[in-house]
């Protein structure tokens, strides 16, 4: 049997405030009673290197929000999957909704910094997830499929990966799916990993997004087929986060 440790990222998104480091270190100071769970802290890339200082030799890890798909050179504002490893990021977020929203992130583009991510010995957490549009119109596990089948070729499966299911109208306000909608699209997504590699697919983490917080995290975590969480707004603060984390089946 498979053993996939919770993974309980912060996407702290681009927020930072005087009490930031603070909170960085409540999370690793509080971490040490949660070592059955995996935790994460994701900051604006400008602040990575003061918090890799507080995390140094911690168990909490660091992770990028997202890079570009090539490893250098002229890309004005851009940060390389190899810059997160230099700083002693663990994991990358690639393809969240934001990146695909506000800067037209295709699947293929997506894909392509996955691969980056992978290519430096990193973790990359790719998010999929179908709009309030989609899912009204009963398309749901149609788009999660195809993102799927395009954010995540085969060629980045026999490598260490998460996904994160984040449907798009869950993140930032508060309304959650029902259980057993999540409970479809993560078995859907187990299905399609396991057709395509039966031997690599079952240790890929599933993850699930949107509005994640202390009074829903227990019955979330609790659901099949859902191996952490990616949490946005209740990650800037480390009791909500630790809360969270401490709601995992352990
Ligand atoms: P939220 O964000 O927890 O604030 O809904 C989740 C995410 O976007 O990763």
């Amino acid at each position: 049997m498979t053993v996939r440790k919770i993974l309980i990222a912060g996407n702290w998104k681009m927020n930072w405030g005087p009490g930031s480091v603070a909170e960085v270190d409540l999370v690793r100071r509080g971490a040490d009673d949660l070592s059955g769970v995996e935790l994460s802290i994701h900051p604006p890339a400008v602040f990575a290197c003061k918090v890799a200082e507080r995390l140094a030799g911690s168990a909490v890890r660091l992770g990028g929000q997202d890079c570009h798909w090539e490893p250098s050179g002229a890309r004005t504002g851009d940060v390389s999957a190899g810059m997160w490893a230099e700083v002693g990021a663990a994991f990358v977020i690639v393809g969240h909704s934001e990146r695909r929203a506000d800067h037209g992130e295709s699947n293929a583009v997506v894909a392509a910094k996955a691969a980056s991510v992978q290519a430096v010995g990193l973790t990359p957490i790719v998010c999929v997830g179908e709009t309030l549009a989609e899912r009204q119109d009963g398309r749901t596990l149609e788009v999660i499929g195809r993102q799927l089948d395009e954010s995540v070729p085969d060629s980045i499966l026999n490598q260490p990966l998460v996904l994160a299911y984040e449907p798009v109208w869950a993140i930032g306000s508060g309304l959650t799916p029902t259980p057993q909608q999540i409970i479809d699209v993560h078995a859907s997504m187990r299905a399609a990993l396991a057709g395509r590699a039966a031997d690599l697919g079952p240790g890929v983490r599933l993850l699930y997004g949107g509005s994640v917080k202390p009074s829903n995290a227990a019955e979330l975590l609790a659901l099949p087929e859902v191996n952490g969480a990616l949490v946005g707004g209740a990650s800037l603060k480390a009791a909500d986060f630790l809360a969270i984390a401490a709601a995992a089946p352990m």
